[in-house]
């Protein structure tokens, strides 16, 4: 129930609407002084009376009803008592009811939204640069599915360009096949950057590598069972990774997917009379639009990232119809999305206007905490095993008797990881901190984790549930724990509509720091009266039943004990 909008609409003051009035609405800092507040400031000047005159004669006017206990004018301010016990009673039972679907919908009415996430280049070890599309465009995915929305999940792999011939090349002049086998992406990335380091003094190793990508573009046999055999290799690699995180793709139409698929688009541009040439190049001006030129062919007839990707979007509408298509990549790559969003909007494509560039901030690993294996690129395997390896040292030394202590970790490691990265505002720049991640008093799936751990235990030393009733007097803590766990729903909806999983993440720790304020606070076990006890573990199976959806829709597992 939308409290404020509910008080909003009992509310009568000349002149100013009922949105208005919930707009102004606040949840004071201190509940001793109600639930919600109205400061009466802003309605001064319409209704031409003083604030605190104003707060009067609307407490004068209002009738308290099962909802609302009382409205009490202080100052300027109107304050507003809800009937706790209503309230909560109203909570619970939608909670327990629903069980793991409390906070799902049908709001998305089965329309269709592709999420072009994760998105990895072949040939290329998986780096902690593709940590945040990973689990950001997983998360939405899971929030997506959770609304009623059929999300399809696109991984659009760079595997298209003359990297591959170079790659072909190296691989002809220092390939050892078994050892390539043996090492995976790591061995072709050697041999990729020994051919760099000798092109610098032979030159004409750019045209032989130009030939074997002009090969595998006409499929020729070998070529293209190398290119096939990279990409195994590849994916073989990020496979580990994707299962730790539990992220699962629809698709894996790549960008070479498109490679027959671009003449029509390129046509259709110079049909439309979009195209322009520019030193041999083809291109769409979009000066007017005070952005460079977006290329379409270069001067050598290829097509660019911008081209493929034109063909992509242009692909899933004619696949999916979709009703949005997001695109989870860095903000570094801002002016490719708009500048290709434009052409499409150009060509009079009337739904270029639901294409979605979900932009993120970088990730890098705070100074000192881990040797890489080379140079300055963090390998995200590295990064999760090492959170592993560190969470079973923090659960052994917490609880040294717990049992399968290995299960425990990964789940806590690699929440660790999927948190530390959804925590903030995606387009924030983070800082990666092992021991921020795994602290278990900060702000982190650990603490919310333990909290779990914690509400499990007092359930399981409760035994079976009982029928439980709301007691007419509902104390603070146990008040603003339901209050938390109300919000979670309308939560899951503003992470959609804002592409912010972090607002869930931030809901966990919210309502983790409520539960523990119940819990020390409170007599649970040892409730004053069976019936208080019975209430109690209702509370406490609630906050479970929460958070244990909150953090599934994150990618994050739950263990039973910690
Ligand atoms: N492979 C690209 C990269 O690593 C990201 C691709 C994003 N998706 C897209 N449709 N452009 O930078």
């Amino acid at each position: 129930m939308d409290y404020k909008k509910y008080i909003a609409e009992r509310l009568h003051a000349e002149g100013v609407s009922a949105e208005e009035i919930a707009a102004l609405i606040v949840c004071p800092p201190d509940p001793a002084m109600g639930d919600y507040a109205l400061p009466c400031f802003k309605l001064a000047k319409t209704l031409r009376r003083n604030p605190t005159e104003i707060a009067r004669t609307l407490q004068d006017s209002f009738a308290a009803d099962a909802v609302v206990e009382k409205a009490e004018a202080a100052g300027g301010y109107l304050n507003f008592t809800l009937c706790r016990a209503g309230m909560v009673g109203d909570i619970l039972r939608k909670i327990l009811s629903e069980g793991d679907r409390y906070g799902a919908s049908d709001a998305g009415m089965g329309r269709v939204v592709c999420i072009d996430y994760s998105s990895v280049n072949i040939a290329k070890r998986f780096h902690i640069g593709h940590l945040s599309t990973t689990v950001l465009g997983a998360a939405l995915y899971r929030i997506m599915n959770f609304l009623g929305y059929k999300a399809v999940g696109i991984n659009h792999l760079g595997d298209y360009g003359t990297q591959f011939g170079k790659l072909i090349s190296a691989y002809k002049r220092w390939g050892d096949r078994e050892e390539i086998e043996r090492q995976g992406v790591a061995a072709l990335n050697d041999i990729y950057v020994r051919w760099h380091r000798e092109a610098e003094t032979h030159p004409e190793m750019e045209d032989e590598a130009r030939a074997y990508f002009k090969k595998i573009e006409e499929k020729d046999p070998e070529c293209l069972a190398l290119f096939d055999w990279f990409k195994e290799l590849t994916m073989k690699d990020v496979a580990k990774i994707y299962d730790l995180l539990d992220v699962h793709f629809d698709s894996y139409a790549g960008e070479s997917f498109y490679s027959d698929k671009m003449a029509p688009v390129v046509e259709e541009l110079r049909e439309k009379g979009l195209l322009k040439e520019s030193r041999g190049a083809q291109i769409v001006d979009l000066e007017e639009y005070g952005m460079p030129p977006c290329i379409i062919l270069k001067k050598d007839g290829s097509s660019l990232y911008a081209t493929r990707d034109m063909a992509a979007a242009i692909y899933r509408k004619n696949t999916y119809d979709f009703y949005k298509c997001l695109y989870v990549v860095a903000y570094q790559q801002n002016l490719h999305f708009k500048q290709f969003f434009k052409v499409l909007e150009l060509m009079g494509k009337p739904w270029a206007k639901d294409l979605v560039h979900v932009a993120y901030g970088m990730v890098s690993l705070e100074e000192g905490a881990m040797s890489t294996r080379k140079g300055n690129v963090v390998f995200l395997e590295d990064v999760i095993d090492k959170c592993i390896e560190k969470a079973y040292a923090v659960v052994s030394e917490k609880n040294p008797d717990l049992e399968n202590k290995e299960d425990v970790a990964k789940k806590v490691g690699v929440g660790a990881v999927i948190f530390g990265a959804l925590y903030n505002s995606k387009i924030k720049d983070i800082v990666f901190s092992y021991d921020k991640v795994l602290n278990f008093e900060g702000e982190t799936s650990v603490y919310v984790q333990y909290t779990c751990a914690r509400a499990n235990s007092v359930l399981q030393k409760a035994g079976k549930a009982e029928e439980y009733a709301v007691p007419r007097t509902v104390g603070n803590e146990e008040f603003e724990l339901a209050k938390s766990l109300e919000s979670f729903p309308e939560t899951v909806l503003a992470a959609a509509e804002k592409y912010e999983p972090c607002l869930i993440a931030r809901l966990c720790v919210d309502i983790a720091q409520k539960f523990n304020k119940f819990y020390f606070g409170c007599k649970i076990l040892t409730a004053e009266t069976p019936a208080l006890k019975n209430f109690r573990l209702a509370l406490t199976r609630a906050t479970l039943q929460t958070l244990t959806n909150a953090l599934a829709l994150l990618g994050i597992g739950v263990p039973e004990k910690m």
